[in-house]
């Protein structure tokens, strides 16, 4: 328990390090943000307050941003999250099928989790690589032109690192 404490303090710490490469002009703030979700899988509360300093917004201007845009997400209440995309050109490329096949095979709806809180699924907008659709990121990794083979391998691998997670922490 106290190494699982240690692991989310040291994370916490190397995503709040990348401000140091980041000018502090507010109009890196949403950058910012992306960095800190696509690392960390989630944007966390104790960050807020320190992005809003560094780059003298409010903490609720911080939140709002956190709130409006569904690639960010507040908690970390999964392990691993699934994004679908589900905009125009994906869709026309098979992405409804994709989600179905998602959903069929974890039991879950999208903008659920699964009932052990391992893996989440949802569905978003067009993720702005609308050329290499249908768009599947998993854990922040952008899969490209994905099927419904490679559905089956995404949800197969995540499953067997849950269940290896499991045994390390017994
Ligand atoms: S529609 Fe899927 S990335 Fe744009």
């Amino acid at each position: 328990m106290k190494k699982n404490k240690d692991d989310q303090d040291q994370k916490l710490t190397e995503a709040g390090n990348l401000l140091k490469a980041i000018p502090a002009d507010r109009k890196n703030l949403i950058f910012f943000l992306h960095q800190v979700q696509d690392q960390l899988g989630y944007f966390p509360e104790e960050l807020v307050l320190k992005a809003a300093s560094y780059f003298s917004v409010s903490p609720a201007e911080i939140f709002g941003l956190l709130t409006f845009y569904s690639a960010f997400k507040l908690n970390q209440s999964c392990a691993h999250h699934i994004k679908v995309c589900q905009g125009t050109a994906c869709h026309v490329r098979g992405s409804e099928a994709i989600g179905n096949e998602f959903t069929r095979l974890l039991g879950i709806e999208p903008g659920s989790y699964d009932r052990g809180k391992s893996i989440s699924l949802e569905t978003v907008n067009c993720l702005g690589c609308c050329a290499i659709g249908p768009v599947v990121v998993v854990d922040g990794q952008y899969q490209a032109q994905v099927n419904l083979k490679d559905v089956e391998k995404i949800v197969a691998g995540l499953t067997a690192l849950e269940k290896s997670d499991e045994t390390d922490e017994i």
